[in-house]
């Protein structure tokens, strides 16, 4: 348990870090999810898990935050590249996952 909270306050601590850090930026990672990832994440649609469920995202999590970028940005499962949006730079998928993460405590 205890274990756990440090594990996720420390990857919440990076992904809430400066963008420099490379744990991307949430606040400007809303703008993208509200774009680009909120069709599936909002509703858990082809099974993504939804933001703010904490249990869905708990392991995911524990993989890091780089994992988690590298998943979203060349796809995983049922989810597309980069949500389908390759329009959008590996920086901006970094800051929207560092939003959901956030989202995630
Ligand atoms: C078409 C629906 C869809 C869209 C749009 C979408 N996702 Fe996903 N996403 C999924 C599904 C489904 C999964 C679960 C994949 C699995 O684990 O099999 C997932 C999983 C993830 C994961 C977890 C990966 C892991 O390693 O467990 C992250 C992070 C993620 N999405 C980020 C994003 C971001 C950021 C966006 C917007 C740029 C986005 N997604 C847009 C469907 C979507």
């Amino acid at each position: 348990m205890s274990k756990r909270l440090i594990l996720a306050g420390t990857i919440l601590g990076l992904a809430a870090g400066p963008v420099l850090a490379g744990g991307g930026d949430p606040a400007a990672g809303k703008k993208i999810y509200d774009e680009a990832c909120f069709a599936c994440h909002s509703t858990g649609a082809a099974g993504a898990p939804k933001l703010g469920d904490k249990a869905a995202w708990a392991k995911r999590i524990q993989q890091g935050m780089d994992v988690l970028v590298q998943h979203a940005i060349k796809g995983k499962g049922a989810m597309p590249p980069k949500g389908g949006r390759m329009d959008l730079s590996d920086e901006a998928i970094r800051n929207a996952v560092a939003y959901i993460v956030s989202q995630a405590k």
